[in-house]
């Protein structure tokens, strides 16, 4: 029996370790009482002969403090020395990074507040949505020609829609939510609807096949063409600034009569006329009427006692007008360097 190669083997070994978790990892190898190189020639050494006994207890005993000394002392300077990771506490913090909502969301948010303040319920409905809801109740009958003004995503099969209704398209605009609530509940009303829709449309700079609308609906007896046309104004001061001029031009829509749209002055021209505005100094900004006897009629509403107005924005559209935006697929495509720049 001889112990010589089992202190070369530490010294080669002890040499190489670098790190901490070397040192550790050395120490459970030479004297781990399980399973330690040391213990265990320690324990032959009872079975070895007399004479040699003695002397080989001592060698592995010094060798075993040697061993013990030597990692504590390595450890010990390891813990002096800087480490290269260790963090230094002179260099300025890095600023944590505080994300936001999406500019959609905070516009979204901007006009659902204005709606509340002055008394407004936010209702949502399904985006899968049903003929009769989506056309046919809103006074477009199958083959009315107003189904063509929008390009509509239809469904191969039918499917339950978050409200259990066979659906069979997605909804292209929000008005739908117009008849859900009017059949479910009496006058007065005053809410707008908010959501995403969908049409057949290619990306260009002002079209995205999913988008989000805002539905307005007011209904009650007495309320007038002035009740819609105050709301609106106010709406429109809020969004773009009170210096902004309005007016009201005639429109068609199937569930509306009288329609008219919105327009503000443009903002870039001041109204003299120029491309934002095609040359007119006005810029479109949703559509509205008051509401078609015959979408009374559907829902169950007496159009000889109740009257009502309606409206609908795009948010998207608000979006590029609001903030002088050109194209709305900045708004999908989540380019932090674009997202960051709205703080609303
Ligand atoms: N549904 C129309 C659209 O998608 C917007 C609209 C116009 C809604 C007039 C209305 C309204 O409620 O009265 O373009």
């Amino acid at each position: 029996m001889d112990i010589t190669p089992l202190q070369t083997d530490f010294d080669r070994d002890l040499a190489g370790a670098r790190t901490e978790a070397d040192l550790r990892a050395l120490r459970d190898k030479y004297l781990s009482r399980r399973n330690g190189l040391i213990p265990a020639f320690l324990k032959t050494v009872a079975s070895a002969p007399a004479d040699v006994r003695p002397a080989l207890g001592r060698a592995a005993n010094e060798l075993k403090n040697r061993v013990e000394r030597a990692i504590e002392d390595r450890l010990a300077a390891a813990a002096k020395t800087p480490r290269v990771d260790a963090i230094d506490v002179t260099l300025p913090g890095r600023e944590p990074l505080v994300g936001h909502r999406h500019p959609l969301t905070l516009l979204r948010e901007h006009i659902e507040a204005f709606f509340q303040r002055i008394g407004f319920l936010i209702v949502e409905g399904p985006e899968l949505e049903d003929d009769y809801h989506n056309f046919e109740a809103l006074n477009m009958p199958a083959e009315h020609p107003a189904r063509d003004m929008q390009d509509t995503l239809y469904l191969a099969s039918p499917v339950r829609s978050a409200v259990g209704v066979p659906a069979t398209l997605l909804r292209t605009h929000t008005s739908g939510m117009q008849v859900r609530y009017m059949e479910r509940f009496q006058p007065p009303v005053r809410l707008i609807a908010p959501g995403r829709v969908y049409r057949r449309d290619n990306l260009d700079l002002t079209h995205t096949p999913m988008f989000t609308q805002v539905e307005g609906l007011v209904v009650d007896e007495g309320i007038t063409l002035a009740d819609l046309k105050g709301t609106l104004v106010a709406f429109a001061h809020e969004m773009f600034g009170a210096e902004r001029k309005t007016r009201f031009r005639p429109s068609f829509f199937p569930y509306t009569e009288p329609s008219a749209e919105l327009d503000i002055s443009c903002a870039a021209c001041g109204g003299t006329g120029c491309g934002m505005c095609k040359g007119t100094g006005w810029i479109e900004v949703l559509g509205s009427g008051m509401v078609h006897p015959a979408v009374f009629e559907a829902v169950g509403y007496d159009p000889e006692r109740y009257t009502g107005f309606a409206f609908g924005v795009g948010i998207e559209r608000m979006a590029l007008l609001k903030w002088g935006v050109e194209d709305i697929r900045l708004f999908y495509e989540n380019d932090l360097r674009f997202l960051e720049q709205f703080p609303l």
